[in-house]
């Protein structure tokens, strides 16, 4: 849905800048002097961050380096401690680095050029924006977190911001509505906008200066959009894991393929359902009793769900393979190993088992 139309673009800055002439933030503490070095470090810090936490790190922050020079000569070290608690410390690394870069190539002075302010250390597209319309009063777009929320609404996105072909459209609108005039106030003014009015929950539409222009509005929809992240269907698999035991007690462990979960870890060996005997075979073993199925384990990976079946088989071991990939373990032993998390959870229940029962039996 486009809805930027010349008139739209225009009623919407319009509109926008005289709502920020009154309600907006004009006295945060990098507005005052705005000079480059406030801007940049201030966008820095509001990096996932809002204005509330940042503003006492930014007066300490910028009392102990009150210029670029101060900052880019200090240690790691007293940055990070200034840092402490801000969170993401690799903006911080990226901030001393970024500092040294401008005083070496650019003798000190931040470039006003929105590609060389993205060249530096820490600046994505959305901080250069806010750096060169902030302190440079350039022509360019932002789109943080707020500003993303607030042209989500005006268009009715019917996608996730985060994608791929939503960040397109979304650049998209946000260059689409640049004025020529007043840049500075523009870009603050957006983003109060959506901190302010445009919040994510129970929006003051009505107090919203561009509420005509909003399509989410419009269509009842501010509720729903932005659209959250979708989440994956969720996956599930089965397997069957053989439990031989000899018969000094033992259990046998087969390494696992190099690719694949738990690749090259010692594992219980792995058959699909009614294979069984074909896996006994195969290992060189023969059951003396029928198979026992254990208690199904649940063990839940980033992308799918494991649903395992653990069949306990007491075996003969005469004619089992000693090949390389193949070892017996004790259970009681299995701390020694570096075995997947549920297999020794597995064991380890085992051999709790077992002790219980020769504590029964003495
Ligand atoms: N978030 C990012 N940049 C900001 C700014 N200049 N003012 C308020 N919030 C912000």
């Amino acid at each position: 849905m486009s809805t930027d139309a010349p008139k739209i673009k225009e009623d919407f800055a319009e509109r926008l800048l005289g709502w920020f002439d009154q309600h907006g933030r004009h006295d945060l503490p990098w507005q005052h002097p705005r000079s480059p070095y406030f801007v940049w470090l201030s966008e820095v810090m509001l990096q996932q961050t809002q204005v509330a936490t940042v503003t006492p790190y930014f007066l300490r922050f910028t009392q102990r380096f009150p210029d670029i020079e101060s900052l880019a000569s200090a240690s790691l070290d007293d940055v990070l401690a200034l840092w402490a608690g801000l969170g993401y410390y690799s903006r911080a690394r990226n901030l001393h680095a970024c500092a040294r870069q401008v005083m070496q190539a650019h003798q000190g002075e931040f470039p006003s050029d929105l590609d060389a302010l993205l060249a530096l250390p820490g600046i994505g597209r959305s901080s250069a924006g806010a750096i060169a319309t902030q302190a440079f009063g350039a022509r360019a777009a932002i789109l943080d977190g707020n500003v993303k929320r607030v042209l989500a609404r005006q268009i009715a996105l019917h996608d996730w911001p985060g994608s791929a072909a939503a960040q397109v459209l979304l650049w998209q609108t946000a260059e689409a509505r640049l004025p020529h005039a007043r840049l500075t106030d523009y870009s603050q003014a957006l983003m109060d906008l959506g901190a302010l009015l445009c919040t994510r929950k129970n929006p003051a539409c009505n107090a919203c200066p561009v509420q005509d222009s909003c399509a989410s509005h419009a269509h009842q929809l501010t509720d729903a959009i932005p659209h959250a992240k979708p989440k994956r269907a969720a996956v599930h698999k089965c397997a069957n894991w053989l439990l031989a035991l000899d018969r000094e007690g033992q259990i046998l462990l087969e390494r696992r393929p190099e690719h694949g979960i738990w690749g090259g870890l010692y594992s219980l060996p792995e058959f699909d359902d009614i294979e069984i005997a074909a896996k006994l075979q195969a290992l060189g073993l023969k059951s003396k009793a029928p198979p026992v199925q254990l208690d199904t384990v649940r063990h839940v990976f980033t992308h799918f769900t494991l649903h395992a079946k653990p069949w306990l088989v007491p075996v003969n071991t005469d004619t089992a393979a000693r090949e390389p990939g193949l070892r017996w373990i004790n259970p009681l032993a299995s701390s020694q190993l570096g075995l997947p998390a549920p297999i020794r959870a597995l064991l380890d229940k085992l051999a709790q088992q077992h002790e219980h029962k020769s504590m029964a039996v003495s």
